[in-house]
C-alpha cells in the first residue's frame, strides 16, 4: 500500500501554503532558472476553488503539489508550479501528482488544450506518457496574462528579445481532438480489423479446440498394458479334431490329383 495520499486539495491543506511556496522558491533558486514565482494567497486561492493537487504523508505533512490554471479563456489550461519535497524525490510522486492533476483538469476542462513550459527533463517524461507533445511556443496560448507569469524567471529576457517564439523551456501540449485522432490511429490496424482476419481468428480457435478436445480424450484414455501372454494347454479332444481334419483335407486333395 502507498505511503503517500494523493488528492485534490481540501480546507484542511490551506495549511501547507506556505511550506509549498517556500519549496517552490528554493527549488527555483537551487536550479538557476525560474519557476514564475506564487504566492501563499494565491496557492490558497486553487486550492478552494478545487484547481490544486496535494500530495501528503499519512500524518498530513506536505509532499508534493500542483495546480490548474486556465487561459485565453479557457481555451488553454496549464498544470503549473509542480514540486514536490526534496526528502521524497525519485520515488514516482511527481508523476502521480501529474496523472491525478490531469485527469482533474480533463474533468473540469473537458475542451481544452493542456498545456507546459518546461526546463525540467523529469517532467518532459512525464508529460509525454501523458500524451503531451512538445510543440513551438506559436502553438500555445497568446495569452498575455500567462507569458508575464514569466517575468519573475531570470531568462525573461531571451523570452522578450525573441518575441515569445523561444526561450529555455520547451514548450509541450495535449490537444484532446489530436489525442484522440492518435488514439483511433493506433487502435486501428488492418490486419486485426479486417474481417478476413477475424474468419482466420475463428477458423484458428476452431482447429485448435477441436484438437485440444483430441488430445484431451487421448490423455483420458487408459493405458492398454500388453499382457503376458498365456499359453493355455491343448486340450486332448481339440488335438484329436485337427489331426482328423487335417487328414480328410489331405485326403480329399489326394483324390483330387
Ligand atoms: C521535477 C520534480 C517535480 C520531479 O519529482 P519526482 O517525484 O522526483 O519525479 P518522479 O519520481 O515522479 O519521476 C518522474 C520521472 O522523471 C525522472 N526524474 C526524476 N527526477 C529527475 C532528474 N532530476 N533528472 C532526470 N530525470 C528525473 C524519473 O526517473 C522518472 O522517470 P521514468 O518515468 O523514466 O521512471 C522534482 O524534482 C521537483 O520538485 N523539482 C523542483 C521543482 C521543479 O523543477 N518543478 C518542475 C517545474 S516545470
Amino acid at each position: 500500500m502507498s505511503q503517500y495520499i494523493i488528492q485534490t486539495a481540501k480546507y484542511e491543506h490551506l495549511a501547507l501554503a506556505e511550506e509549498i511556496c517556500h519549496h517552490m522558491e528554493e527549488s527555483a533558486k537551487a536550479r538557476g532558472t525560474g519557476i514564475a514565482k506564487r504566492s501563499p494567497d494565491y496557492i490558497k486561492k486553487k486550492m478552494v476553488e478545487g484547481k490544486a493537487v496535494v500530495a501528503t504523508d499519512k500524518a498530513g505533512n506536505f509532499v508534493g503539489f500542483c495546480y490548474i490554471e486556465s487561459w485565453g479563456h479557457g481555451k488553454f489550461v496549464a498544470n503549473s508550479g509542480l514540486i514536490v519535497h526534496p526528502d521524497h524525490r525519485k520515488s514516482g510522486i511527481a508523476k502521480d501528482i501529474k496523472k491525478e492533476i490531469f485527469k482533474l483538469t480533463r474533468k473540469t476542462y473537458p475542451d481544452a488544450k493542456i498545456f507546459g513550459i518546461t526546463t525540467s527533463f523529469a517532467v518532459m517524461k512525464i508529460n509525454s506518457a501523458l500524451g503531451y507533445e512538445p510543440v513551438p511556443f506559436s502553438e500555445l496560448t497568446d495569452d498575455d496574462d500567462f507569458w508575464k507569469g514569466c517575468s519573475s524567471c531570470i531568462n525573461y529576457d531571451v523570452l522578450t528579445r525573441t518575441n515569445r517564439k523561444m526561450c529555455l523551456c520547451t514548450g509541450m501540449l495535449y490537444d484532446p481532438i489530436e489525442a484522440e485522432k492518435n488514439k483511433q490511429k493506433t487502435s486501428w490496424h488492418f490486419v486485426s480489423n479486417s474481417k478476413v482476419y477475424d474468419r482466420w481468428l475463428q477458423l484458428r480457435t476452431y482447429i485448435l479446440s477441436k484438437f485440444r478436445k483430441k488430445q484431451e480424450k487421448k490423455e483420458e484414455e487408459p493405458v492398454l498394458v500388453p499382457m503376458p501372454e498365456i499359453k493355455k494347454p491343448v486340450e486332448k479332444e481339440q488335438m484329436l479334431v485337427y489331426s482328423s481334419l487335417v487328414t480328410g483335407v489331405l485326403s480329399l486333395l489326394r483324390s483330387l490329383f
